[in-house]
């Protein structure tokens, strides 16, 4: 099974400032796009075969404000993308992986994920992505 980083996720307060770094480097930066179950608003900039991933939230309730105030802005999570995200999640809790829900979540774009809790990844927010995008 090989697997590659599909983007780093970075949580910001405001997208329009924290774009300009990316426009400044010269980046393509993709449209903004609403992710309701995640209560984020995202951009993504493509960097080679990654991408990095940029989050503000769209609520005082999601994840990523609630990270905002804990921890201020920065690296949120890294996403592996595996090729069957079902096998790989099956087998993580066969081996006892903390996951942060037992299911797999669809995203925008219909993409599966899930996410590994920090206590199971040494203290990295890990987030499984499926496909070949
Ligand atoms: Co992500």
């Amino acid at each position: 099974m090989t697997l590659a980083i599909d983007h780093l996720g970075i949580a910001v307060k405001s997208l329009a400032a924290s774009k300009a770094i990316y426009e400044k480097l010269g980046c393509s930066i993709s449209p903004e796009e609403v992710v309701e179950g995640e209560q984020v608003r995202l951009v993504m900039v493509p960097m080679g075969e990654s991408r990095l991933e940029l989050l503000e939230p769209t609520s005082e309730n999601s994840a990523i404000a609630k990270f905002l105030a804990k921890r201020g802005e920065g690296l949120h999570h890294i996403s592996l993308r595996v090729p069957d995200l079902t096998a790989v999640v099956e087998r993580l809790k066969r081996e006892n992986v903390r996951l942060v829900s037992n299911e797999i979540k669809i995203g925008a774009g219909g993409h599966r994920y899930v996410f590994i809790h920090p206590s199971s990844a040494g203290g990295v927010l890990l987030e499984l992505v499926e496909g070949g995008h």
